[in-house]
């Protein structure tokens, strides 16, 4: 089985505009599907550094480029990626490429808990440490955890769902995935499209892996990273992740944070990258119909000034 197909592979990549002997970071190697269509653009003179939090990802990207001189792999979280370059002696990137949100090996290795299809011990950790979706399941407070469901999964039944959750692990904790699914089922009407538990699996999955803040962190961090001329591509998989890489690029092409009555500029805010779609692109129905896991991808691309 494959172990993901890769999402807007040639918008990406030509959006990239990769130089053959230039500098690049896949923040989010996964399978590798993007990092190898970049080797295949590089010289020898040219330079891949590939990060990932999982380490199935590493290794099995460390035995597909085991005889590829030009990629560097690094089991890291992408917050690190500034680490990472000093650990290298590097200080600019000519291009970053982010392809957020969990890999179909993830989803589909039942074990690890992402799936609401399978049953497993409910874990959902990319990174195999730290807090796991049971931690959060069982001990969070009753309002944190129906806040969770409803900012991270944006689902409106998220009290319904926290109350009956915290009646069910005052009796037996809650262990699994088809355990949490069944409770969020008998609260959670049949919806015409979607599986009842989605939002609250995706809610808790952002929660596990503090996604929304990473992404803030690391976002930041490319900005200082790219070289002028040096592109940042973020392939977002839903509208939480969408808005904030939306809001990062806007605010990166300001030249101006004054209050809009202030009499003179005071901010010295220069304008750090301009954003090369104005609207985000989206995957083309035949790639919906090869992949509908495409369906809610958002790419936006932006340039370092
Ligand atoms: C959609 S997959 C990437 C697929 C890849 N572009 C490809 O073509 O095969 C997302 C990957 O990002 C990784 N990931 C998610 N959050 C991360 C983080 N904070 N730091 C590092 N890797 C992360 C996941 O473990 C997963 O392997």
């Amino acid at each position: 089985m494959n172990y993901h197909k890769t999402v807007m592979l040639d918008e990406t990549l030509n959006l990239l505009n990769i130089k053959s002997g230039g500098t690049y970071i896949d923040a989010t190697l996964g399978g590798g599907g993007l990092s190898g269509e970049i080797l295949k653009k590089l010289d020898n003179n040219g330079r891949l550094i590939a990060i990932d939090i999982d380490k199935d990802a590493i290794d099995y990207c460390k035995e597909k480029f085991k005889n590829e001189k030009k990629i560097l792999i690094f089991n890291c979280n992408f917050t690190e990626i500034s680490e990472v370059l000093k650990e290298l002696k590097i200080n600019k990137v000519d291009g970053i490429c982010v392809d957020l949100g969990v890999s179909s090996h993830q989803i589909d290795c039942a074990e690890r808990g992402f799936s609401y299809i399978h049953d497993a011990p409910l874990d959902m950790r990319m990174g195999q440490s730290g807090a796991s979706a049971y931690d959060i399941v069982n001990f969070t407070e009753e309002s944190k955890l129906s806040n969770i469901i409803h900012e991270f999964g944006e689902e409106k039944f998220a009290k319904l769902i926290a109350k009956s959750v915290c009646r069910r692990r005052k009796i037996k904790k809650i262990e699994t995935t088809r355990e949490l699914v069944e409770i969020i089922q008998s609260v959670v009407p049949k919806r015409f499209s979607g599986h009842p538990a989605k939002k609250t699996f995706q809610a808790i999955r952002i929660s596990v892996n503090n996604e929304l803040e990473n992404l803030d962190i690391l976002l930041d961090n490319c900005v200082k990273l790219l070289s002028s001329g040096g592109r940042l591509a973020v392939l977002s998989f839903h509208s939480l992740e969408d808005r904030i890489v939306k809001q990062k690029m806007k605010f990166w092409e300001k030249t101006c944070i004054c209050p809009p009555n202030a009499p003179i500029c005071t901010c010295s805010k220069k304008k750090e990258a301009f954003v090369i779609n104005k609207k985000a692109i989206t995957s083309s129905s035949s790639e919906i119909k090869n992949n509908p896991r495409s369906k809610s991808a958002k790419l936006r691309v932006c340039e370092k000034i």
